[in-house]
C-alpha cells in the first residue's frame, strides 16, 4: 500500500554546498551513500545541484554530472535553481557571511555548521531570514552529531531552563584525554586532533576556549531567549593544564574537562568557559576523546544529558543532513526559537562574585615556612583549605603543592593568587581551576554531596547532607 508520501510528485530539494573541506566532503558523501534512506525518511529527494570550493582539481572525483561547479561560493547563493545553500566555510565574516546573507536575502534557506558566524551575526541573519521567509538552521554548529539545538529549541520548548553546561570542543577533549590516559604531550595530541580533522584551521580557536565560547553563546541564546553573544563570556583555554594536574586531580577524585557553562543564578546569568575539575564518576568525566556532552537543567525536572561525537566530518555531516531533511519535510522554525526582535539580554552575573571550590597547583621551594606563607595569604581572605598534596623528594629544590579549597569567591581567589605569585618561596605562577560539583544524577558519587539542582529559585545549590 502506498503511504501518504508519493515521492515522485514532490520536486527534489535542490541543494548547493559552499565549502568542500572535511564537513562539506562528508556531507556530499552521506547524501550520495544514504540517498534512498534519506529520500524515504524525508519524503522527497535531496539533490545536490551545485558546489563551490577553492580548488576544483582536489574535488574532481566527487563532482558528478549535473552538479554545477563554482570557484566562488557567493556566486551560488542567488541561483534560481537552488532551494537551500549549505554554508560549510569557516570564519565569522568574509565569504561565509556574504554567502549566507546573499542566500537568505534571495529567500534561500541556509544550513550551516559555522558557529563563529552564528554567534557573531546570528541576530541579524535571523532577522533577514524572518523577512524573506527563509529558514536558517545550525544544528551542526554545536556538538557535532548531538541534536542539542533541536532539543533546546523544540523538545524542551515548554520548559524553563536554568543551566546548560557541557564539553563542547572535541579537540580539547581529545587532547586532555590523550595527555591523561596515553601520556602524549600537548603538541602531540593537538597534531593528532588536526590529522583526524577535529581541529579548527586556526587551532587557538579550540585550545584557547573561543570555539567553546561561540557554541555556548548559541546554546545560551536558545536556552534563555537572549541574543547570542560571546564577548561577555569569561574564557580560559586548556594551555595551562599539565599532565601533573590531570594526575593530581585524579588523586583527589576528579578529572579535568574544558567546560562551557551558562547558568541562571539569583545574581544574574553566568557564562564561562574554562578547565574544571569534575567528579570522576560523573557523565562529564567519562566523556572522553572527541566526544562532547551537554547537560541541560530544567527547573522542575532532572537534567537531560546528551553525549556524542562533537567534531569530525561524519558526525557534523550527520547534523547537516538532518537539518536538510527537516527542510525537505517543510518544517519551519525560527533560528533561535523566538523572533529575533524578542531576544532580550538578561543581566549578567559578575564572575568575581561566583562561589566555587578551587584546585590550585603551585611549585614551592622546599624550605621551612613555605606553606605557612601561602596559608597566611589564604586566611587573609577567609579561604579555607579542604586538602593539600605535597610530594617532596630529597634533593629536589622545589616541589609541586596541590591545594583544594572550600567554596570561595573568584575575586578572593584571584587576589590570593596574585599575592602568592609574589612570594619568594614560589617558583612559578600558580595555576587555578574551578571544581564543578556534579549535576543531580551524579550526587551520590560526589565527594561532598553537593547538588546544583534548583527546585525553587534558580541556581541555588543545596546540600543533600
Ligand atoms: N574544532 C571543533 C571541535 C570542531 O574540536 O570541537 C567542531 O565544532
Amino acid at each position: 500500500m502506498l503511504g501518504r508520501y508519493v515521492l515522485t510528485t514532490k520536486h527534489p530539494l535542490r541543494i548547493a554546498i559552499a565549502g568542500l573541506g572535511t564537513v562539506g566532503s562528508a556531507t556530499l558523501d552521506m547524501l550520495e551513500k544514504n540517498r534512498d534512506l534519506i529520500c524515504q525518511r524525508a519524503g522527497r529527494n535531496l539533490q545536490v545541484v551545485a558546489v563551490a570550493a577553492r580548488d576544483k582539481t582536489k574535488h574532481l572525483q566527487k563532482i558528478k554530472n549535473g552538479i554545477q561547479w563554482f570557484d566562488n561560493a557567493c556566486d551560488l547563493a542567488p541561483l534560481p535553481t537552488v532551494d537551500v545553500v549549505v554554508v560549510l566555510i569557516g570564519g565569522d565574516d568574509g565569504i561565509a557571511l556574504k554567502t549566507t546573507e546573499t542566500a537568505l536575502r534571495n529567500g534561500k534557506s541556509v544550513v550551516t555548521a559555522n558557529k563563529a558566524l552564528m554567534a557573531t551575526h546570528g541576530v541579524r541573519l535571523s532577522e533577514i531570514a524572518e523577512e524573506t521567509g527563509a529558514q536558517l538552521m545550525f544544528e551542526a554548529a554545536v556538538a557535532g552529531e548531538i541534536p542539542v539545538i533541536k532539543t533546546l529549541r523544540e523538545a524542551s520548548a515548554g520548559d524553563r531552563i536554568t543551566s546548560v553546561q557541557g564539553i563542547l570542543n572535541g579537540t580539547c577533549n581529545y587532547i586532555l584525554t590523550r595527555i591523561g590516559e596515553d601520556g602524549l604531550t600537548f603538541e602531540e595530541a593537538l597534531k593528532e586532533a588536526q590529522n583526524k580533522g577535529f581541529a579548527e584551521a586556526e587551532p587557538s580557536l579550540d585550545v584557547d576556549g573561543h570555539d567553546t565560547a561561540h557554541k555556548l553563546a548559541l546554546l545560551a541564546a536558545l536556552a534563555f531567549g537572549i541574543p547570542p553573544s560571546f564577548n561577555d563570556v569569561s574564557v580560559e583555554g586548556i594551555r595551562n593544564v599539565s599532565s601533573l594536574d590531570i594526575h593530581f586531580a585524579n588523586e583527589l577524585g576528579y578529572k579535568i574537562k574544558l567546560l562551557g557553562t551558562a547558568r541562571l543564578t539569583d545574581r544574574g546569568l553566568e557564562k564561562y568557559v574554562g578547565p574544571c575539575l569534575v567528579p570522576k564518576h560523573s557523565v562529564l568525566a567519562n566523556t572522553n576523546d572527541v566526544l562532547n556532552a551537554v547537560s541541560i537543567q530544567i527547573d522542575t525536572l532532572d537534567p537531560i544529558t546528551l553525549t556524542g561525537r562533537g567534531a569530525g566530518g561524519k558526525p557534523t555531516a550527520s547534523a547537516v543532513v538532518a537539518d536538510l531533511m527537516d527542510l525537505a519535510r517543510g518544517s519551519s522554525v525560527l533560528p533561535f526559537g523566538i523572533p529575533a526582535a524578542m531576544l532580550k539580554n538578561v543581566s549578567p552575573a559578575l564572575c568575581e562574585e561566583k562561589l566555587s571550590s578551587w584546585y590550585i597547583r603551585m611549585r614551592v621551594f622546599d624550605k621551612p615556612g613555605a606553606l605557612t606563607s601561602v596559608s597566611t595569604i589564604f586566611s587573609q581572605k577567609s579561604i579555607s583549605i579542604e586538602s593539600v598534596i605535597q610530594r617532596g623528594q630529597p634533593g629536589l629544590e622545589s616541589v609541586p603543592v596541590i591545594i583544594k579549597t572550600h567554596e570561595v569567591s573568584e575575586s578572593a581567589m584571584r587576589w590570593a593568587l596574585a599575592k602568592i605569585s609574589k612570594l619568594e618561596t614560589i617558583q612559578e605562577t600558580p595555576c587555578a581551576f574551578r571544581v564543578e560539583e556534579p549535576a543531580h544524577e551524579d550526587c551520590p558519587d560526589s565527594p561532598n554531596r553537593m547538588c546544583q539542582r534548583a527546585p525553587e529559585g534558580m541556581g541555588k545549590p543545596f546540600n543533600l547532607g
